[in-house]
């Protein structure tokens, strides 16, 4: 499937290659002046420049080298040397005829070879309340899953669940110190094998609970940390008590968060979690050992990841400022024995490479992890475990509240990702019955399409933005049906559904396209520009370059639909031709939305 950008691009270079010009430099874009063109050509000028010649004149003789073209309705030179191209109809026709029959792809081009890929994203944390990076990080990272995989790459998708670190010690301790509270917890503080109690002694409330009480504590008491420490340590070795209760804890969680992300579209092939990559501990140890990269630093054992010369200023306790390594080393035993955040990164990479050996790895994560990634990746590369360049993090801004600081529920508590989804449901009823939407519906489905609303306006404000923005949360602009949203998006969709089952019912059937207004025109080049959308939004791994695609189709529907009458076109082979047009936008339009996480209702 090729689109037209790609074809004229061919025969531009053709026209260019036989004025003897680098017919690298002949690529086609979108006019700048969807009046005059529908494509250009710059490559003249700098052409010209090399060949020392006049760029009026080079492309002029290019134009007259593409005027018999057939696909080409015109072929003008512009300005200092622009090449302007028009389309002609027939060829316009022929090639939304192919989008509109590509069940598959709506048109998109996939990839030549594809890739093993694995995407790192959601990353939440047991009994650790989410936060806003763990949505965004759900979101964008859901959206680039389905974006490779729809391209056709071989695409797992790990929640990479954060099972394995010293909250489980301080859980651990938590629950010991309220034995009497936690019904069943004492038995699991004894020593030896067990057996320990089947039945959880905590439920979610309680680690709701816990996880705050016990961090606090932390930091004001220090015997307290240092039992949660030993307790993490313990837990890594394999005190069975503690692994037993440890069990629970990740059941519980587990359970928890499945149903929220289930409720945003959002879900994983892999549930693996920091812990999994425990066992390949021992083994990773050694890698590093026998490469002398594993070395002692004041009683813990690091990897040295700066490279001679990559250092900054460094302040002591003493006052003093020295020139430290940077990134600095990265932490692999701490004093306690532990493993930490970058150990189980680390093994899991070798895990990985052992079980999937993935051609590329995407870490949706938080912008400011991006030191503690540089040096994971960077140990990586030194012991051998992954291809240089082959793990990208793929950093995000904050959402914001509308204080500027990051988003929280208006109790000033971090967001639960269920109130969360709740509040913009109420919202998305409000709106709904505001626009007289889905009011004769049954009570049911119109529950179901406020969800769809809600979690199109969540996910499409999110995804509008470029990735590495912040942005502000505003609920009332999000779920408004009007402007740049997920809920506009859907009305659009579920009215072409509804012009579609209309047709079907009067008995109108679809026929051959036939381009010839203007606004049809438009259409289909907006449908044509799919393909490089999706291409855009894959090799910069950013998704809202297809959000903004998406926003063209519905703007360009509604034109075409104020412009060009279907049901009551002129003649059935108009009639028919609209209906093949209208149908190949919706096709374009949800596969978009899909593509983004984002459920089209049938009718509101
Ligand atoms: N659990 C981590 C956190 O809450 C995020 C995990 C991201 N993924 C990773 N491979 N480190 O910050």
């Amino acid at each position: 499937m090729t689109d037209l950008k790609t074809t004229l691009s061919e025969a531009v270079a053709a026209a260019f290659a036989a004025e003897g010009v680098d017919a690298a430099r002949a690529a086609v874009t979108p006019s700048d002046r969807p009046d005059l063109a529908d494509f250009q050509s710059n490559g003249a000028l700098a052409a010209a420049k090399a060949l020392k010649a006049n760029p009026r004149d080079l492309a002029a003789r290019v134009a007259e080298r593409l005027k018999d073209d057939a696909r080409l309705l015109s072929v003008e030179v512009a300005g200092p040397g622009f090449i302007n191209l028009k389309v002609a109809d027939d060829a316009l026709s022929a090639r939304a005829q192919e989008i509109a029959a590509d069940a598959d792809h709506a048109g998109a081009a996939i990839v030549a070879s594809p890739r093993q890929v694995v995407i790192d994203y959601g990353g939440p944390n047991v009994a650790k309340p989410m936060h806003v990076g763990h949505l965004r990080s759900a979101i964008i990272g859901e959206s680039l899953k389905r974006i490779f995989r729809f391209r056709g790459d071989k695409v797992t998708g790990d929640a990479h669940f954060g099972d394995w670190g010293f909250q489980m010690g301080l859980l651990i301790v938590a629950c010991g110190d309220e034995g009497q509270n936690l019904p069943g917890a004492d038995a699991f503080m004894a020593e030896g094998d067990g057996p320990f109690p089947e039945d959880s002694p905590v439920t979610l409330a309680d680690l709701d609970r816990l996880y705050p009480l016990a961090a606090g504590r932390a930091k004001e008491d220090p015997a307290f940390r240092d039992r949660a420490r030993r307790a993490t340590a313990e837990l890594q070795s394999g005190r069975a008590g503690y692994r037993a209760l440890w069990r629970h804890f990740v059941i519980v969680s587990r359970e928890a968060l499945e149903r929220e992300y289930a409720a945003l579209s959002v879900d994983f092939d892999l549930w693996n979690g920091e812990s999994d990559a425990h066992p390949l501990m021992d083994q990773m140890i050694a890698h590093l050992r026998d490469t002398g990269l594993l070395v002692e630093d004041d009683g813990a054992q690091v990897v040295h990841v700066a490279k001679p010369g990559e250092t900054r200023k460094k302040k002591l306790p003493d006052g003093s400022v020295i020139e430290a390594p940077s990134p600095p080393p990265l932490l692999v035993i701490s004093s306690e024995g532990s493993a930490m955040y970058g150990t189980t990164d680390l093994a899991t990479i070798l895990d990985r490479k052992q079980a999937i050996g993935p051609d590329l790895v995407l870490y949706v994560v938080d912008e400011r992890q991006a030191e503690h990634f540089q040096q994971v990746f960077r140990a990586a590369y030194l012991v051998g475990y992954a291809p240089e360049g082959s793990l990208e993090h793929l950093g995000f801004g904050t959402m914001n509240g509308a204080d500027g600081k990051p988003f929280k529920t208006r109790a000033g508590g971090v967001l639960k990702l269920r109130d969360l989804i709740d509040m913009a449901t109420d919202k998305a009823r409000e709106r709904l019955q505001e626009a007289r939407l889905g009011d004769d519906l049954p009570s049911d489905e119109f529950e179901a399409i406020a969800h769809k609303v809600a979690i199109a306006a969540l996910k499409f404000a999110d995804l509008s933005n470029a990735r590495t923005t912040s942005y502000v949360f505003d609920l009332d602009r999000f779920t408004s049906f009007e402007g740049k949203t997920g809920p506009y998006l859907l009305y659009q969709a579920v009215r072409i559904k509804s012009l579609l089952r209309k047709a079907e019912d009067q008995g109108a059937a679809p026929g051959p396209i036939m381009i010839a207004d203007p606004a049809e025109r438009d259409l289909a080049l907006t449908l044509d520009a799919f393909s490089s959308a999706v291409a855009d939004a894959y090799d910069k791994r950013m998704p809202h370059l297809l959000a903004e695609h998406a926003y063209r189709i519905a703007q360009s529907f509604s034109k075409f639909y104020a412009a060009c009458p279907v049901l009551a076109a002129p003649d059935e082979a108009t009639r028919g031709s609209r209906l093949t047009l209208s149908a190949a936008a919706l096709r374009q339009l949800e596969t978009a939305l899909d593509l983004l996480g984002i459920e089209t209702p049938e009718r509101m």
